[in-house]
């Protein structure tokens, strides 16, 4: 797996920031819809301040893109603080032009007997726009990629999976404890996210450096989904210089 690390999580930002960039203004040229794969957590918040930043400053324009993100907690409502529909708009899509009508994200308010139809909905809209352009990743302390957790088969689809206790336990300060914590998400699957054309998983802070270790160099085996990425000839990591020291 290429892996490219950077001093700081700034430079290693700006650097993906850019390549969405670039991939976007030339979709733009072509008179085409670039395709995003979007995380929510920590990892990609500077890139999408970077993103923002070039909207802004350097009149870089969302009007032809569609984007797609990995996950959503189930049961959760739009509104609720803890909710990627909630943390999407704050970090990114209230302070960009995008039109909010290309923007999709899993749906935490299904009745669970809708679960199913929407899951293929959702992979069936992906590639009806020619399928994702380029999908940003972040990696959980458990390996997961999305919220494909241990256990994950590397054909997944997008489905209701159940979240890994020690996924809960990471997420309990945002939701003031565990027991407040969703056991469960909606999520691309492993297969949906290797359907991507450029896939950049993102990981910053000594925290990582364990499973980044395991991802990279360990055996590829569902115990820990992200090893699946070593299979993809169009992945990247991009990490910062704690999340690398236990790389050999
Ligand atoms: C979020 C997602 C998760 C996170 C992962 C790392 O949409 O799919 O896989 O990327 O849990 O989270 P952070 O970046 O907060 O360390």
């Amino acid at each position: 797996v290429p892996v490219k690390i950077y001093d700081t999580d700034s430079e290693a930002s700006l650097d993906v920031a850019k390549r969405i960039a670039t991939i976007i203004k030339q979709k733009q040229a072509e008179g085409k819809t670039a395709v995003l794969g979007l995380a929510t957590g920590v990892s990609p918040i500077k890139v999408y301040q970077e993103l923002i930043r070039l909207h802004k400053e350097e009149s870089l324009s969302f009007k032809n893109v569609v984007t797609f993100n990995l996950d959503e907690y189930y049961p959760i409502q739009p509104g609720s603080a803890q909710s990627y529909v909630r943390f999407m708009k704050e970090q990114l899509f209230d302070h960009i032009d995008i039109d909010m009508a290309n923007v999709n994200i899993p749906d935490g308010t299904l009745e669970e007997k809708d679960i199913a139809a929407f899951c293929l909905a959702y992979e069936k809209k992906i590639n009806s726009y020619g399928g994702i352009d380029v999908q940003l990743l972040g990696i959980g302390r458990t390996g997961h990629i999305g919220f494909n957790e241990p256990g994950s088969a590397p054909n997944s689809g997008t489905r209701l999976v159940t979240l890994n206790d020690l996924t809960r336990r990471d997420a309990s300060k945002d939701f003031g404890g565990k027991e407040n914590v969703p056991t469960k998400a909606i999520t691309m699957g492993i297969g949906t996210i290797f359907k991507a054309r450029e896939i950049i998983l993102m990981a910053w802070n000594g925290k990582k450096a364990s499973i980044i270790k395991k991802a990279v160099e360990g055996v590829i085996s569902p115990d820990v989904p992200a090893t699946y990425l070593q299979n993809s000839d169009n992945v990247e990591f991009v990490i910062d210089r704690d999340a690398s020291v236990d790389l050999t």
